[in-house]
């Protein structure tokens, strides 16, 4: 396992370029499943996830060749199980196979440190529009011959669920409804993907989204938004270290609730068309953060965001209302000086703290970053052994990161 070796780095400044979004690039990429024809993606991050999802896609038949993607043709029964059962976001692959071919068997997706993360609203989906679904030796077997527009209500805005059975009704018999959809941005593209291929998605971006089916989808051409996490983490960088810096190639509005924040808690904010400008020299005051699907505040900021509130002056405290096990950082940061304290999905941070170097391990992606934010801040060395999770989710965090000043290495 290696591990990041972190020395103080106060005041980080200069521009950070953010790479494509991760979640927006994995369902897209699924997407190229419902056409015979060839896609075209660009600003794709390059990231272990991705590298999981395009090995998927040449399993079943995909020819990949640099930005361009095509399907000579189509065996989701060659789905490579190994590769399935590495990353989650693989079972974004069952609707756009379900609704091309009318037959799927792939991994039960495993739950991960943040949550048991289940995937009972995709299937309730998947069933209500009329295909058989078996669950047998840990894979779902789902199969349709024609599926059929139907009106289907989330009884949780799921993001995964809603791109599943968004793609899955592009290709089905009539119109279908969901009601209670999820609202984030990485929807709206995919949406925006789906409809240059010949699809008629309407609402994308509303709690509404309308999907008339058509026989056919063509191939089309798509840029990746700019990843608002990954913009978001390094405008923490900024602010955690007292230093001012810019993200380029990321939509201000898709990182609204965290410029919200920040700005409450007294950092100066500047957006352009596509870019956030950060000015973080003065202390900070704490706020309180409640996490909730987009337009709320994201969960996939959370870890980060607890980073910073522990530098804050006075108390603040986090509610993580996505997901059930989602404070796995906590005990690294209090290793290094903070003072959290947690009770279930709430925890109470004493602000005014200063960090000093340690030795720490992530668990998740996104922990696992707001370990490194924190021994940008710290006093001292820290090392964060957990390298792993972060390139699941930043391209080139080491490289940036220096851009801007850190003191940040890699030890194999
Ligand atoms: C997506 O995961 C993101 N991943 C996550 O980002 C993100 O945290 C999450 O959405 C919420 O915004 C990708 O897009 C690849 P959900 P997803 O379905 O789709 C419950 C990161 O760090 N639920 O919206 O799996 C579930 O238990 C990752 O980049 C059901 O109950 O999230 C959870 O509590 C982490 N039944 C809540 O909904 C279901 O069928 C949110 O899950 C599906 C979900």
């Amino acid at each position: 396992m290696s591990e990041l070796i972190i020395q103080a780095s106060p005041g980080l400044c200069g521009a950070v370029d953010v790479s494509g979004s991760k979640n927006g690039a994995l369902p897209v990429l699924a997407a190229t499943a419902l056409s015979g024809g060839k896609a075209v993606i660009r600003h794709i991050p390059k990231l272990t996830d991705i590298h999981v999802m395009l090995a998927m896609l040449e399993s079943v038949g995909a020819q990949i060749y640099g930005d361009e993607i095509y399907y000579p043709n189509l065996c989701p029964e060659r789905l490579d199980e190994r590769l399935a059962h590495k990353m989650r976001g693989s079972f974004l692959l069952a609707g756009p196979l379900l609704a091309r071919t009318g037959r799927v068997r792939i991994s039960m997706p495993g739950g991960c440190r943040i949550g048991a993360r289940p995937i009972d609203l995709h299937l309730k989906g998947f069933s209500k529009m009329g295909a058989q679904i078996e669950n047998c030796h840990g894979f779902i077997e789902i199969t349709a011959p024609r599926l059929h527009g139907e009106q289907i209500y989330l009884d949780f805005p799921s993001v995964g669920a809603t791109e599943n059975i968004m793609m899955a009704a592009t290709l089905a018999n009539g119109t279908t409804v969901i009601e209670n959809a999820s609202a984030e941005p990485e929807i709206s593209e995919l949406a925006e993907f789906l409809n240059n291929m010949g699809a008629k998605v309407s609402g994308a971006g509303s709690d509404r989204i309308v999907i008339e089916g058509v026989r056919e989808l063509g191939g089309a051409k798509h840029t990746v938004i700019g990843d608002r996490i990954e913009a978001g983490t390094y405008l923490l960088s900024f602010a955690v270290t007292g230093g001012h810096g810019t993200v380029r190639h990321v939509k201000p509005q898709h990182l609204s609730p965290v410029l919200a924040k920040l700005r409450e808690m007294g950092a100066k904010i500047k957006e352009t068309e596509d870019s956030v400008s950060i000015d973080a020299s003065k202390i900070l005051c704490a706020s309180d953060i409640k996490t909730m699907p987009f337009p709320g505040f994201p969960t996939d900021m959370q870890s980060q965001f607890t980073t910073l509130l522990c530098l804050a002056e006075g108390t603040s405290v986090v509610i993580e209302t996505v997901f059930e096990n989602r404070f796995l950082h906590v005990g690294g940061l209090n290793r290094m000086g903070a003072s959290i304290k947690t009770d279930g999905r709430t925890a109470v941070i004493e602000g005014g703290r200063h960090f000093t170097g340690a030795k720490v391990e992530g668990q998740d992606l996104r922990g696992s970053a707001a370990l490194v934010l924190a021994g940008l801040a710290a006093q001292g060395e820290t090392r964060v052994r957990g390298e792993e999770h972060l390139k699941r989710g930043y391209d080139d965090m080491i490289g940036k990161l220096q851009k801007i000043g850190a003191k940040i290495s890699i030890l194999n």
